[in-house]
């Protein structure tokens, strides 16, 4: 049986994981859902790297042991990884590997004692203990020059790195990696998909070429006492990257009896590892040069991602303020629009941008009105005018004009031969990590369907007995096609997928099924739909959005999200706020026209409306603001936040008339307009605009 092996990098447990981390898992779940679709046993790894100096420092500052600090992470990581569906109970990864795990101590110490007996390339030993009397920053991962550290106080203690104010190391233990240099560039050019994408392989080869240093591999105990003892020589501990990368082998039973009889090496190795940009020397270098040292196979490929920055393109940090949390997107989202966000708003291997706000866009457009919708509307009409079962999809000869009439092909071949040419591109672009492309073209699956039902209108069709074969072929077509999504998006969105599937009153769930072997058609006639339900609610933007930002310390903390707020009294009191923008505004004004007045044409491009409060409602943390729904005359009612909770109660709004600027762009909440107060006194208390007389909805201020 063929079999299949995907990892993620092991994580660091000196802080909480993000969107970052939860990113990889959740590419490297797709891929092993599908593998298993096409019936390959699939082995998915991930885990924590729990060594090292940082976690031993992250430790001391949380008042733990280094043991004790992982365990926190690690419970962390599990009830993430068990709220997005990522665990073993939910059909995601294998094993969560632990580099404390006594296993992974005996397999370390069974490749290192490889390699301590291996030959490099050009005939010296491959590991040797280095008289280098260089002083070694374990953060910089750099040796330091004189100018580069404080000495130290006393002549004993080691310099201090000048960067992280921490003491220097000697090193000990070296790998010959600068042996390594042409066997890596020979596996580089008879592999040229060994480090995908493109850019990235180009980018290791010229690191290659550009000639390698030998690398330490241990560091003396005393400096670094949380690590892996090296075999034979306990006053040194393995360097945390050595013996973070061997994880991959271990936990499949490499140098360990115990896995290999849960798991076995031979079975699942060579794996394909997915890690982030940053990474990619690591993986593609260091470790395919310790695998050669210890006579192990390489891996089937390295792949690396781009990094998630915000939406102003910058990197993420806890600084900056600007990461995406895990409890906050657990929270506000579910699994499958996240997962579909990742993989559809990341061009792989390139940086992407994610914002929540494109989220919900995206989570609005593609699901709710998309995929959604389609499936949504498919199932009433056949529960409407099938009375519930799937109609034939046929249309016999007498039928053919009357289908012809209404727009519908008669013959099915054109509609299941788009669905196929879109079902092999899908395949080849998500084979080939480019799961935006395959995204896009699983919509034009969606696109086609859509335009499909819209042109032959069935509740058109339902009205007249003569073309009761028709209707029946475009919905059958519609459901038909929906099938097949179902079992091409699997792999990316296990939970909806499984549920329209069985919304199509069909047994089981699309985990098993290789889309390659789908066959148009094979949805039977006749078929109990089962009950309709909606799969993607539409997610309310402004009211969700006010809510993520109170959750993250509440407005008018960050001045980006005082911003946000067109309201005017999101944290800073209304005057300073709207003071200031009026005042730029009135300088604008005075250097056009020198005198500060306004042209009235200038007045009439703001658009102030009559309006009714119909709902008022506080929002959770954020303690300055009301979420108003306001009747202007429009279809539907405008949502808008104001910056007025400190002032009015909910309920003594509902029922009022107040005035609405209309037509003010809208800022990053998008709250739909912006209500007109009074600011009166020192601190800007915000007094409503009112009328004395009744007044109709949506009426003009002039
Ligand atoms: N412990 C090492 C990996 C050892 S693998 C043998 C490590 N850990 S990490 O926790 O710092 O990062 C793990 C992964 O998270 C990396 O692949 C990194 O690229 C990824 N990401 C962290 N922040 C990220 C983004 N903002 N965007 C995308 N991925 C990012 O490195």
């Amino acid at each position: 049986m063929k079999t299949f092996y995907v990892t993620t990098p092991i994580y660091y447990v000196n802080s909480l994981p993000h969107l970052g981390h939860l990113y990889t898992m959740i590419v490297a779940d797709a891929v092993a859902r599908r593998k298993r679709q096409q019936g390959i046993e699939t082995f998915f790894l991930t885990g924590t790297d729990e060594h090292g100096i940082a976690i031993e420092r992250a430790a001391e500052r949380n008042h733990r042991t280094p043991k004790e600090q992982a365990d926190y992470v690690v419970g962390y990581y599990k009830k993430m990884t068990d709220a997005f569906g990522l665990d073993t109970a939910h059909g995601g990864y294998d094993i969560f590997m632990r580099t404390t795990a006594p296993f992974h101590y005996a397999g370390v110490s069974e490749f290192w004692r490889r390699m301590a007996k291996a030959k490099t390339p050009k005939g010296r030993e491959a590991l040797y203990k280095g008289h280098y009397e260089g002083w070694f920053c374990a953060a910089c991962a750099a040796y330091k020059t004189e100018d580069e550290y404080a000495p130290p106080a006393n002549a004993e203690e080691p310099p201090t790195c000048l960067i992280h104010e921490t003491k220097l190391d000697r090193v000990s233990y070296f790998f010959r990696l600068s042996d390594y240099d042409e066997a890596l560039l020979g596996l580089y050019e008879s592999r040229p998909d060994f480090v995908q994408p493109e850019a990235r392989r180009n980018e290791v080869r010229s690191f290659v070429r550009g000639g390698l240093q030998d690398l330490s591999v241990s560091r003396v105990n005393t400096s670094v006492r949380w690590g892996i003892p090296v075999p034979g020589d306990p006053q040194h501990t393995m360097y945390v990257w050595f013996e973070a990368l061997t994880n991959y082998i271990t936990a499949i039973g490499f140098g360990n009896e115990q896995q290999q009889r849960a798991v076995g090496f031979e079975k699942f190795w060579p794996a394909l590892h997915l890690v982030g940009k940053d990474i990619l020397r690591f993986h593609a270098v260091y470790w395919p040069a310790f695998l050669m040292a210890a006579g192990v196979e390489q891996p089937r490929a390295i792949v690396a991602h781009g990094m998630w920055v915000d939406p102003d393109g910058r990197k993420m940090s806890k600084t900056l303020g600007n990461t995406i949390e895990l409890d906050v997107l657990n929270k506000y989202f579910s699994i499958d629009a996240i997962r579909y966000f990742c993989l559809r708003e990341m061009v792989f291997g390139q940086d992407g941008r994610f914002g929540y706000e494109a989220l919900i866009d995206r989570a609005n457009s593609d699901l709710a009105s998309g995929l959604g919708n389609l499936s949504s509307r498919t199932l009433t009409m056949i529960q409407r005018y099938c009375a519930g079962r799937v109609p034939s999809g046929n249309i016999s000869e007498e039928a053919r004009l009357s289908a012809k009439r209404a727009g519908v092909d008669s013959d099915a071949a054109t509609i299941s031969s788009v669905v196929e040419h879109a079902r092999d591109e899908v395949i080849r672009h998500f084979d080939n990590f480019a799961f935006s492309r395959a995204l896009e073209e699983a919509w034009a699956i969606v696109a086609h369907v859509d335009k499909m039902i819209s042109e032959a209108k069935p509740w058109g069709l339902a009205k007249d007995e003569s073309q009761k074969q028709t209707l029946g072929a475009v919905l059958y077509r519609a459901a038909e096609a929906l099938r097949w999504l179902c079992v091409l998006l699997y792999p990316v969105m296990p939970n909806s997928t499984s549920g329209i599937y069985q919304q199509l009153g069909l047994i089981g769930d699309p985990s098993r099924l290789d889309p390659a072997r789908l066959k148009w058609g094979e949805l039977a006639e006749g078929t109990q739909i089962g009950e309709v339900q909606p799969l993607f609610p539409r997610i309310d933007k402004v009211r969700t959005m006010a809510q993520i930002i109170g959750e993250r310390g509440g407005f008018g903390v960050d001045t980006t999200e005082v911003d946000a707020a067109p309201d005017g009294g999101a944290g800073s009191s209304p005057t300073v706020r709207e003071g200031v923008q009026l005042a730029s505004e009135d300088d604008a004004a005075k250097n056009e026209s020198g005198d500060g007045l306004i042209d009235i044409t200038d007045f009439a491009k703001v658009e102030l409306r009559v309006g009714e409060v119909l709902t008022a409602e506080r929002i959770p943390k954020a303690d300055k603001l009301l979420l108003i729904t306001v009747d202007i005359g429009e279809e539907k009612p405008r949502q808008i936040l104001a910056g007025i909770a400190q002032y009015y109660e909910p309920e003594q709004l509902i029922g009022r008339k107040i005035v609405v600027v209309a037509n003010l762009k809208p800022r990053k909440l998008e709250s739909q307009g912006m209500l007109l107060a009074a600011s009166v006194g020192e601190e800007g208390k915000p007094v409503i605009a009112t009328f004395a007389e009744d007044v109709p909805n949506g009426a003009r201020l002039k």
